[in-house]
C-alpha cells in the first residue's frame, strides 16, 4: 500500500466548509508536459461554521508555484493530499486566495484529473479528481460560478459554460451557475464539430456540438439526434429547460467510465457517441441514445441540484438513471425495456448485494469513492426512485419533483431533503421507506395463499413475509415497505383484477380479496414492482398458463424465465431431462406473432450460467461451473430441435431489408432473428451464421454472426477477415477482442485470451481495450471459473500490472472475483491466493486495496 493506512471518511463526520466561494477564476497555460494553473479564488467565511478557521485545500501531485493571499505571498507548504493556510494568516472577512501549481498531464495514466488522450488535453474530475490540477475545496457542497481563460495553440479550447471571448491561442469561458469542482471540464484539441441547435420552449436557442477528431464526423448522427430528443423529453415530461447558449459534448477514447455530465460540456467515451451502421450494433445505439439523455437530464438532476457529500451519490445518479430509463421506455418499447432493466439489476445489482460487496444506496463509510460508482447506487437507486412514484402515485411524483427543483434548486441536498419534498407534497410519511437508502441486501419475499369458498364468492388470500440476509456490518434489518403490485386472472385467462398495489410494511402481513366466483391465479410483483426476490412455489402449469394469458408483460416474461431456471436446475442437480411442456410453451409464445419480436427475443434468451450458479448457492447447492455450462448447452441444443421449424420460419421471416434503421421496431426484429440463429447455429454447422456474416451490411449482425462461428468452434477465416477489416476502428476492434475471449471455449478462454493479450494492438493502457479483452474473460462463466485456475492468475497479474497505471479501473475490475465464495474449496482456494497476492503487491492503490480487501472479508462469513 501507497498510504500506510487508509482512513474511512463517514457520513457521521459531515461539517460544512468553513466558507464559501463568490467566483473561481482559473487560467490555464496548456503544455504536454508542464501545464500552469494560476487560479484566483474569492473566498467568504461561511456563516455556517462561525469562529474562524484555517483555510484546508486538497491537492494532489501538485508542484506550488506560488501562493498569495490578497496580493500578498504566503509561505504555505503544501503535504500528501492538500495545503493549510492557518487561520490567524487570513484576514477578518472576504480574501482572494491565488496560486501557481504545475502539473504534467501527459504522466497522468490513471485518467483522473487533467490528462491526454489522443493528442487532445481532456479531463475528468469527478469524484475528486479537480484536487489533481490545482488546490481546492474539492467537495460537491463547495458551489461557485467559474470563469476559465485556456491557453494554447490547440485549435479548438472548450470550458464549462458559455464562450465569451477568444483570440489567436486563448480562449476564454464563463460559467454562470454555481458548481462543485467535480463538474469543471476543459477540453483543447484538434477537433471538429458536428453541428446543430435546439430552441427551448421559452426560445432560448442553443447551439449543439459534438467534437470528435476528423473522420468521425460521419458517426455522429445518433448521439445528436439523441440529445434533441432528451432536450425535448425533459421540457415535456418534467419541465426542465436547458440554461446556457451552448451544449458541447466530447468524445475522447481513453475513459474510465461512460460519460461525465459536466456542466455544458459533457465529456463521453467515444464508444457512447460515435455509431454508424457498419461499426455499431443495435444495442450500441440504443446505449448512445440512453446515456446522452442520462448525461443531459444531469444537468438539473446532479448539476442545478448537486449533493452534498459523496455519500449522497444516489440522488444524482438513482434519480437520473431512473429518468434515462423513463426516457427510453418512451421511445421505444417499454416492457421490453423493462425487463431489460431488470436483467442487469439482477444480473448486476442482485449479485452485489448477495456478496462481500454489498452496501446501501447510500453508504455510511467509504476509503474511496471511485469503488462506489455502483450498481447499488445506481440501478437499485433508479428502483428507490420507481418505487417512491408507485407508492405516491404519478401526481404526487410530479408534485415532489417540482418542489424539489424550486426548493433545491442550487443547492448541494441530501437524501433527507429527497424524502422531505415528497412528505411535503404528498403528506406521506416515508420514515419507513428510507431504510431502502440506509439497508443493504435484497429483501426475499415469501408467498403463501389461501382459498375459502362462500356463498357470497370465496375470498383468496395472500401472505406475503419478508426477510432480508444480512449483509457486511448489518445484521438486523428490519421490515421495509415494499409495493407490491398483483393482479388476478380467472381460470380462462381474463384478468378479474387489474394491476393494484400492495403496500406491505410488516415482516408477515396479509391481503384478502373477497366475492371471487373461483379460485384465481395471481400475478404477484407485475413490472417488477420493487427489487426483491420473490420465493414462490408454483406448478409447472400455472407458470405456462400465466406465460400464455398474463395482462402485464414483464410478469409474462418471467413466468418464462422461471420455467426456464427451474428446468435448468433440475438438469443440473436432479439430471434430469429438458421438459417438453416447456419446450412447447415456449414454441407458443414465440411464434405469437401479436407479440412485439424484441419481447419474444427476450423469451427466447436462457439464463446465463452466471444466473444459474447464484441461483444454485442461494438454494445452497455449490455451483460447478462446466456442468452449468454443459447442462446449458445442453439445452439450447435441445430447444433447437424442438423448435427447429418454428425457429427457421422466424430467421426467414424477421429478415429486415436493407437498409439498415437503428429503430427499436427493426432492432427487435434483428433481436428476434438473431435469437433464432443463437440456436439453430447449434444444429446447421454455421451454415447459416456463415452465409450471414458474408453478407451482413451492419455490424449487429456481423457480431452476432461471428459470435455464433466462434460458439461452434468455426470462424477461423471470418476472425482473421473482420480484423483486416476493422483493423483502423478502435472501437471495432474492441469488439474483436472481446468476441473471440467471451465465446472461447471454457478450457481454452484463459489461452486465447493471453494469445489475444500478446497481440500488438493489446493496448492494455485504454480502458476500453482492457476491458473488451478481460472483462470478456471475466464474463466468460465456465471459462473464468476453470478448475485449472489458468485464468484466476491471468486476471490476477493483469490486475497487478494495471494498477500502477489506472488504479480506478483495475478495482472495479477486481469486482469479477466478488462471487467467490460461492464455489468449491478448490476454486475458493485458488481465488484466495490470487487475492492475497493482489493484495501483496507493493504500492498498491488504495482504491484496489479497499476492493481486494472487502472481497477478502467474505471469508469470515
Ligand atoms: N457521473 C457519471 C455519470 O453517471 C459517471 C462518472 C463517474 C464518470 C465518475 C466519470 C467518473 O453520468
Ligand atoms: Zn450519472
Amino acid at each position: 500500500m501507497k498510504d500506510s493506512t487508509p482512513q474511512p471518511t463517514r457520513l457521521a463526520d459531515y461539517q460544512p466548509y468553513p466558507f464559501r466561494i463568490e467566483k473561481t477564476d482559473l487560467t490555464f497555460r496548456l503544455d504536454p508536459k508542464a501545464t500552469r494553473v494560476l487560479s484566483r479564488i474569492r473566498f467568504h467565511p461561511n456563516p455556517a461554521r462561525p469562529g474562524r478557521h484555517d483555510l484546508r485545500m486538497d491537492g494532489e501531485r501538485l508542484r506550488l508555484i506560488a501562493a498569495r493571499i490578497d496580493g500578498a505571498p504566503v509561505t504555505a507548504r503544501p503535504d500528501e493530499t492538500g495545503l493549510t493556510i492557518p487561520a490567524d494568516a487570513l484576514p477578518d472577512g472576504a480574501f482572494d486566495f491565488e496560486a501557481e501549481v504545475e502539473i504534467d498531464p501527459s504522466a497522468n495514466t490513471a485518467l483522473e484529473g487533467l490528462y491526454m488522450s489522443g493528442g487532445m488535453y481532456c479531463t475528468q474530475c469527478e469524484a475528486e479528481g479537480f484536487r489533481r490540477i490545482t488546490f481546492y475545496p474539492d467537495r460537491p457542497d463547495v458551489m461557485a460560478p467559474f470563469h476559465v481563460r485556456i491557453e494554447s495553440d490547440m485549435p479548438v479550447l472548450l470550458s464549462n459554460g458559455n464562450p465569451v471571448a477568444q483570440g489567436e491561442g486563448w480562449a476564454e469561458w464563463d460559467d454562470p451557475w454555481p458548481k462543485p469542482s467535480y463538474l469543471f471540464a476543459l477540453v483543447a484539441g484538434d477537433l471538429v464539430a458536428v453541428r446543430d441547435s435546439f430552441t427551448t420552449r421559452s426560445g432560448r436557442k442553443v447551439d449543439l456540438a459534438i467534437w470528435v477528431r476528423a473522420g468521425d464526423e460521419d458517426r455522429c448522427a445518433y448521439a445528436m439526434d439523441s440529445l434533441k430528443r432528451a432536450m425535448k423529453w425533459d421540457e415535456d415530461v418534467y419541465g426542465r429547460e436547458y440554461d446556457l447558449d451552448v451544449f458541447n459534448i466530447v468524445a475522447v477514447d481513453d475513459f474510465n467510465m461512460g460519460a461525465m455530465e459536466n456542466k455544458g460540456l459533457n465529456i463521453f467515451n467515444s464508444k457512447l457517441v460515435l455509431a454508424s451502421p457498419e461499426t455499431a450494433t443495435d444495442a450500441d445505439f440504443e446505449r448512445i441514445e440512453s446515456v446522452i439523455a442520462h448525461e443531459y437530464f444531469h444537468n438539473w438532476t446532479g448539476n442545478r441540484i448537486t449533493c452534498r457529500d459523496w455519500f449522497q451519490l444516489c440522488l444524482k445518479e438513482g434519480l437520473t438513471v431512473f429518468r434515462d430509463q423513463e426516457f427510453t421506455k418512451d421511445m421505444r418499447s417499454a416492457p421490453v425495456k423493462r425487463i431489460e432493466d431488470v436483467l442487469m439489476l439482477r444480473a448486476r445489482q442482485f449479485r452485489e448485494d448477495m456478496g462481500p460487496l454489498a452496501h446501501p444506496v447510500r453508504p455510511e463509510s467509504y476509503i474511496e469513492i471511485n469503488n462506489f460508482y455502483t450498481a447499488t447506487v445506481y440501478e437499485k437507486g433508479a428502483e428507490l426512485i420507481g418505487m417512491l412514484k408507485l407508492l405516491v402515485g404519478d401526481e404526487g411524483y410530479r408534485r415532489a419533483l417540482d418542489l424539489y427543483f424550486e426548493r433545491h434548486d442550487g443547492q448541494a441536498a441530501t437524501i433527507e431533503d429527497w424524502l422531505k419534498v415528497f412528505e411535503d407534497a404528498t403528506g406521506r410519511d416515508l420514515a419507513q421507506f428510507k431504510r431502502w437508502y440506509t439497508d443493504a441486501g435484497t429483501p426475499r419475499l415469501k408467498v403463501e395463499e389461501d382459498w375459502q369458498p362462500g356463498d357470497q364468492g370465496g375470498t383468496y388470500t395472500l401472505t406475503f413475509t419478508q426477510h432480508t440476509p444480512p449483509t457486511p456490518g448489518q445484521d438486523e434489518k428490519p421490515p421495509r415497505v415494499i409495493p407490491i403490485a398483483v393482479g388476478l386472472l380467472n381460470p380462462n385467462g381474463d384478468e378479474i383484477l387489474p394491476t393494484t398495489v400492495l403496500e406491505m410494511t410488516e415482516e408477515r402481513q396479509s391481503f384478502s380479496f373477497p366475492g371471487l366466483a373461483t379460485r384465481p391465479v395471481p400475478s404477484i410483483l407485475r413490472g417488477f414492482s420493487a427489487p426483491v426476490v420473490l420465493e414462490r412455489e408454483s406448478s409447472f402449469d400455472e407458470r405456462t398458463f400465466l406465460l400464455a394469458h398474463d395482462t402485464d408483460p414483464f410478469n409474462r416474461w418471467e413466468a418464462g424465465r422461471s420455467l426456464a431456471r427451474d428446468v435448468l436446475l433440475s438438469m443440473i442437480r436432479d439430471d434430469a431431462a429438458p421438459s417438453e411442456p416447456h419446450a412447447q410453451a415456449l414454441a407458443r409464445l414465440v411464434t405469437d406473432d401479436t407479440l412485439d419480436p424484441a419481447f419474444r427475443a427476450l423469451c427466447l434468451r436462457l439464463p446465463s450460467e452466471d444466473d444459474l450458479a447464484q441461483a444454485l448457492a442461494d438454494a445452497g447447492t455449490t455451483p460447478e461451473p462446466e456442468r452449468i455450462h454443459t447442462v446449458r448447452e445442453g439445452l439450447a441444443t435441445y430447444l433447437a430441435r424442438q423448435l427447429q421449424k418454428d425457429l427457421v420460419r422466424i430467421y426467414e421471416e424477421m429478415e429486415t431489408p436493407p437498409p439498415y434503421s437503428p429503430d427499436a421496431a427493426s432492432a427487435g426484429r434483428r433481436a428476434l432473428r438473431l435469437a433464432a440463429l443463437g440456436y439453430l447455429n447449434r444444429i446447421d454447422h454455421g451454415a447459416r451464421a456463415a452465409s450471414l456474416f458474408a453478407s451482413a451490411d451492419n455490424m449487429t449482425e456481423s457480431a452476432a454472426a461471428l459470435a455464433c462461428l466462434i460458439d461452434g468452434g468455426r470462424g477461423a477465416r471470418e476472425i482473421a477477415a473482420f480484423y483486416e477489416r476493422w483493423k483502423d476502428n478502435r472501437l471495432v476492434i474492441d469488439k474483436w477482442f472481446a468476441l473471440q475471449v467471451a465465446h472461447a471455449q471454457p478450457d481454452m478462454a484463459a489461452q486465447v485470451a493471453a494469445r489475444l493479450a500478446e497481440h500488438p494492438d493489446f493496448e492494455w493502457k485504454n480502458p476500453n481495450r482492457f476491458r473488451a479483452l478481460m472483462g470478456a474473460l471475466a464474463a466468460n462463466h465456465a471459462g473464468f471459473h476453470h478448475i485449472s485456475g489458468a485464468a484466476y492468475r491471468f486476471y490476477a497479474d493483469w490486475l497487478i500490472r494495471l494498477d500502477p497505471v489506472n488504479p480506478q479501473t483495475t478495482a472495479r475490475m477486481s469486482a469479477a472475483f466478488e462471487t467467490w465464495t460461492r464455489y468449491d474449496a478448490e476454486r475458493r482456494a485458488m481465488i484466495r491466493a490470487e487475492l492475497g497476492r493482489i493484495r501483496q503487491t507493493p504500492d498498491l492503490s488504495r482504491d484496489t486495496f479497499e476492493m481486494v480487501s472487502r472481497i477478502l472479508a467474505a471469508e469470515k462469513a
